[in-house]
């Protein structure tokens, strides 16, 4: 049995896809409340479980005996101030213990590119505790290290499109090597059972290492109207997270991001954790050309 935590989310329902395929007996697990809001239609003979990692006992049954585990949860979208806490920390150590007591045969984290203990972002300070422990722990792992995801991005350029322009947070020329969404969720599947992968942490990078701006300027080319690229100054993205950090914590914590990103706080994969992945996973090959031929969904300039 494979078992997904996350599995309404962005990737965790591409993974669930990709997993299934593999054919073994295959369970997907989110919050009760999730599954409602969720569009996500399961793949035949998967089965659906309910779990919250914030609530003691929902995970041991969920997990026990399980083959492997993929966690793909996310706080991120939590509106409380301690929100991420809950769930990145004690909530993947409640899964991580949870793997511990069930006896799993592997648990593959799916962490990120940005995680690291000095990180200004709360999120991603939790995502590298919790790789430590995992490392520490006595469950055989896996640790998947996604980079920044294309299409969450076009959304993020994107929003103020029907006011005439594509926004960059900041100054824009950090280079990335972005990944699509579903080459994350074929990575993440590939590890699965698979013994080469274990006590590894690997970066799921894509082919191209370009910046915002790139990104902004190929992103206007492909909108009906090309909306011009405009900027939000770094000093005025620092003064919205304090000004918001009280009342809006998500916004706020958004915000973080992107000033990590713009600011390089977030190291790119080195040309050896590149190497190394290329050995166990396959090969992100989605490029942005791919990913915006032909733009068909986003909005157009001027339609507000
Ligand atoms: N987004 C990116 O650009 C990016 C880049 C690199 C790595 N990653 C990593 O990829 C993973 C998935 O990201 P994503 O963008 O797909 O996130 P997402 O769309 O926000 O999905 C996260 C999933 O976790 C669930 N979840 C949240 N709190 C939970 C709880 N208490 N108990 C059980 N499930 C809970 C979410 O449910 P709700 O829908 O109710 O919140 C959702 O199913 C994360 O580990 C993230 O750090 C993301």
């Amino acid at each position: 049995m494979n078992v997904i935590v996350g599995a309404t989310g962005r990737l965790g329902s591409r993974v669930v896809e990709r997993v299934a395929a593999l054919g073994a007996d295959t369970v997907a697990a989110s919050r009760p409340v999730d599954w409602e809001a969720s569009a996500a239609v399961l793949p035949s003979g998967v089965r659906r479980a309910d779990v919250d990692l914030t609530v003691d006992g929902s995970v041991d049954p969920l997990v026990e005996g399980a083959q492997t585990v993929v966690a793909t949860v996310h706080g991120r979208d939590v509106t409380t101030r301690d929100g991420s806490r809950k769930v990145d920390l004690e909530g993947s150590r409640r899964l991580l213990r949870a793997c511990e007591r069930g006896g799993v045969g592997q648990l593959v984290y799916v962490s990120t590119s940005s995680a690291g203990a000095q990180s200004p972002v709360d999120s991603f300070r939790y995502k590298a505790q919790i790789e430590d422990e995992i490392r520490a722990s006595a469950v055989p792992w896996t640790i998947l290290r996604p980079t920044h995801f294309m299409e969450v991005w076009t959304d993020v350029l994107t929003r103020e499109v029907p006011k005439g322009r594509i926004t960059v947070p900041g100054r824009g020329r950090t280079p990335t090597r972005w990944v699509a969404i579903d080459d994350a969720a074929r990575a993440i599947a590939s590890v699965v059972g698979n013994p080469a992968a274990l006590g590894m942490t690997l970066p799921v990078a894509g082919p191209q290492a370009l910046t915002v701006d790139e990104v902004a300027t190929m992103l206007s080319r492909a909108t009906p109207g090309h909306p011009r690229v405009a900027h939000v100054p770094p000093a005025l993205l620092r003064v919205a997270t304090i000004a918001n950090s009280l009342h809006r914590p998500l916004f706020a914590r958004h915000v973080r991001m992107t000033i990590a990103l713009d600011s390089a706080a977030v190291p790119a994969p080195t040309d050896d954790e590149l190497a190394l992945a290329a050995r166990v996973l396959p090969p992100a090959r989605t490029t942005w050309q791919d990913l915006l031929a032909p733009s068909t969904s986003r909005p157009t300039a001027h339609q507000a």
